[in-house]
């Protein structure tokens, strides 16, 4: 692999960088609910860094998730580039025209019913648009490249298994966790092939401000607060690992400063509970009637229980989670009470659609 040489840039980029005091990160999907927790860290707490965000702006991309950067950020700090990464003259017309030292990959398809209609969109983003990613930094040449996996590849937990470690085999069980577990792999194989300098991460089940009301919780809060019913899959006793997206990118961040090359490391809180459970604590939390959860007909190939070992972040890189569940749900609840408009323009749009597909046979009611 060469190191950095000229091509033509076909990628706009306005602003300019400071060469004195600057790095410049690229993060992906920073227009989605992590990377936008992630970009405005970043910029909160690196001042002389400089971030650019890369985000194809899907269905699930919003850039009113970051309206503090767009709006109150100096121009020179942050720059976003509306780009596919599978779009490889995009992609090595930016590394071209920028400096990129670090790179965050988090852009991708993300939920997994969706994975179950349609599994296209998926390989596609999730395992060509690494690819592409991958063979721009090992071509330019960088100093670090997070890949932002998840705990889904290790597939299903029994009751009383041991939760997984970074050891722990690859068992994916949808088309999204076995197209992020093919990621995950590729990027390992770039550090092993070209010695590009990879580090993987493979976290639990976020929840917070600004998530895609498909997902389970911010679903679930928002259909509550309209009194509409909570469709729980199967008999509800799933169990996922749950964590606040501020603790995951702060995880992110020290893995990407701190993290051996080369190496994996599991993120999670050690909260593992069942969906039945959150749904009753969020209806709780908002003073609604059980009654409004609705055994519905399960997804396939559900898995039954996440859980993560995470002594390894904890004991080589020193990161801890510092939000309780009990705080970070109240705390969330109230977010979605407070930002009705947000939501409620995502859910009368391309979403009602999905909902209607989706729900038509698990819901005995189903929103016209
Ligand atoms: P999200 O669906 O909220 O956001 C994904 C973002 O990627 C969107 O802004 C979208 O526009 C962008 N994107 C999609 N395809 C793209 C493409 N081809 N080119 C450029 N941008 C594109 O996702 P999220 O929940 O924030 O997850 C971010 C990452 O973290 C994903 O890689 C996901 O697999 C991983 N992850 C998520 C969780 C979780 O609980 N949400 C847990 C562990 C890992
Ligand atoms: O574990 C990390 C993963 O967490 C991420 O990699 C994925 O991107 C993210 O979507 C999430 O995957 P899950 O499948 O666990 O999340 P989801 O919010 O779709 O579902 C959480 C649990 O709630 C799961 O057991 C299915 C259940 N569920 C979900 C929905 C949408 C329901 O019971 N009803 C629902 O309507």
């Amino acid at each position: 692999m060469s190191s950095k040489d000229s091509t033509n840039s076909t990628t706009s980029i306005t602003g300019s960088m400071n060469p004195i005091d600057s790095m410049t990160v690229l993060v992906t999907g920073g227009c989605g609910f992590i990377g936008s927790h992630l970009v405005r860290l970043i910029l909160r707490e690196r001042p002389n860094w400089r971030v650019i965000n890369v985000d194809k702006l899907t269905y699930a991309g919003n850039p009113e998730n970051i309206p503090d950067v767009n709006n109150a950020t100096k121009p020179s700090r942050y720059q976003f580039v509306q780009a596919d990464i599978v779009d490889g003259q995009a992609i090595n017309a930016l590394f071209d025209s920028e400096k990129i030292e670090y790179v965050v990959n988090l852009a991708a398809e993300t939920h997994v019913d969706r994975s179950l209609i349609d599994s296209a969109p998926f390989l596609r983003t999730n395992v060509e648009g690494t690819r592409v990613l991958l063979e721009a930094a090992t071509h330019y040449g960088i100093s670090r490249f997070l890949h932002v996996s998840t705990d889904e590849v290790y597939g299903s937990l029994g009751p009383t298994d041991p939760p997984f470690t970074e050891q722990s085999p690859l068992e994916p069980n949808s088309p999204y966790a076995a197209s992020k577990a093919a990621a995950d792999l590729l990027a390992r194989a770039y550090h092993r092939s070209y010695g590009l300098p990879v580090l993987i991460t493979r976290c639990g089940n976020n929840y917070g401000p600004y998530q895609f009301p498909e997902k389970f919780l911010p679903l679930f809060i928002t259909n509550a607060l309209d009194d509409q019913s909570l469709p729980l899959y199967g008999d509800g006793q799933n169990i996922r690992d749950w964590i606040h997206v501020e603790d995951h990118v702060r995880a992110l961040l020290q893995v990407l400063e701190k993290g051996i090359p080369g190496e994996i490391y599991n993120t999670g809180a050690g909260e593992e509970h069942t969906n039945q459970r959150m749904a009753e604590w969020v209806l709780d939390i908002l003073k609604k009637p059980r009654s409004l959860i609705q055994l519905v007909k399960d997804r396939p190939a559900h898995d039954r229980r996440y859980g993560l070992n995470v002594t390894k972040i904890q004991n080589k890189l020193g990161w801890r989670p510092s939000i309780p569940l009990g705080e970070g749900l109240g705390v969330t609840v109230s977010w979605y009470q407070d930002h009705r408009a947000w939501w409620e323009r995502i859910k009368s749009g391309e979403y009602s659609n999905y909902y209607r597909q989706w729900y038509r046979d698990r819901l005995a009611i189903v929103p016209q």
